[in-house]
């Protein structure tokens, strides 16, 4: 009872102090209104003002990057209905099994289950016809947005699955640092983070194929099977410190730095921080918060209390509104 008081204390004294200017990462662009990775959501992105939007990448048959969370295609487009003998045996579409030219014919809804549920029901219900893009299609915009607006939004691409894409015959990382570099993107002055879970392959990207840019290790849980990483010893002291040789940052999952149920900080942050590295956590969603914390108070802990770089959030308006106003 008395560390219960002792955290709603803390909650109001948070809500008078005043931060400064952390990053909003636009999180699939901002799939709280409009479906994930479409052009569409990414320039809603935009115009509400996040610093960096993210790409989540895969790799098509003809080595074309597109954006995309998964390498699955069931839960975001109609792929079951306009193709529907391509499946797996396992029952599954996957992006790497089609051409850009026949993903393009796809339509891309509000993310849905396997049982075809609405997995966010409040969020986008329209039929409209959106389409998947490709990785350079969203620099493109965002490029021409940002010299016709004079900003500086930046990118935060993530290689996906690189371990699977690896088993199928497809480099992944080569192809992502080959668009970027084009783009003259590999930079570490520039307004760009490459996030990856596979600790292996962020280790590879600097020390073997040499990428000069940001890059931001992101953090799962062992149990999801994200990777083959082991992300109980990154957590660590000497994890942390292997990440800061190859990383500048860290991107954890939200209960990995705040445990909801104390309502005490881990200690990641500040172990984070101490190793150099700054932390980006995912995902802020005003949809999905956790229990008995209003969007506001998780925002106070985040920013406030513990004291984190920048957050994901599928809502980049409300953290953008926020900041603002406990500047
Ligand atoms: O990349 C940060 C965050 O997006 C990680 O989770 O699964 O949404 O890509 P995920
Ligand atoms: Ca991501």
């Amino acid at each position: 009872m008395g560390k219960l008081i002792l955290s709603l204390i803390m909650l109001v004294t948070m809500s008078q102090m005043s931060i400064a200017k952390p990053l909003v990462i636009a999180h699939r662009g901002a799939p709280g209104y409009l479906p994930e990775h479409t052009m569409e959501s990414a320039v809603l992105a935009f115009a509400q003002n996040a610093d960096f939007i993210e790409q989540d990448l895969v790799v098509t048959k003809d080595n074309q990057l597109v954006v995309l969370h998964d390498i699955h295609l069931d839960t975001v487009t109609n792929v079951a209905q306009q193709y529907p003998s391509r499946k797996r045996a396992d029952g599954r579409y996957y992006a790497l099994d089609f051409t850009l030219a026949e993903l393009r014919k796809l339509t891309v809804y509000e993310r849905h289950d396997l049982l075809g549920k609405q997995v966010f029901s409040n969020r986008y219900q329209g039929t409209g016809k959106f389409q998947i893009t490709t990785f350079e299609q969203q620099i493109e915009l965002i490029q021409q947005l940002n010299r016709q607006f004079d900003k500086n939004i930046g990118f935060y691409p993530e290689i996906k699955s690189p371990a699977w894409h690896k088993q199928q015959g497809v480099d992944i990382s080569k192809l992502v640092l080959i668009v970027l570099r084009q783009r003259q993107l590999d930079d570490p002055n520039k307004a760009i983070y490459l996030q990856c879970f596979d600790f292996a392959e962020t280790q590879r990207l600097r020390n073997k194929l040499g990428a000069k840019l940001k890059i931001v290790q992101l953090i799962a849980e062992n149990d999801w099977l994200e990777s083959p990483t082991d992300y109980e010893y990154l957590k660590t002291t000497e994890g942390l410190a292997e990440i800061a040789k190859v990383a500048q940052g860290i991107g954890p999952w939200i209960p990995q730095i705040f445990d909801h149920k104390t309502m005490q900080a881990t200690g990641l942050v500040k172990q984070a921080h101490q190793a150099g590295l700054t932390v980006h956590p995912y995902t802020f969603r005003q949809d999905d918060l956790p229990k008995n914390i209003s969007a506001n108070q998780l925002l106070d802990i985040l920013f406030k209390q513990l004291k984190v770089d920048g957050v994901f959030s599928d809502f980049p308006d409300t953290v953008v509104k926020y900041l603002d106003e406990n500047r």
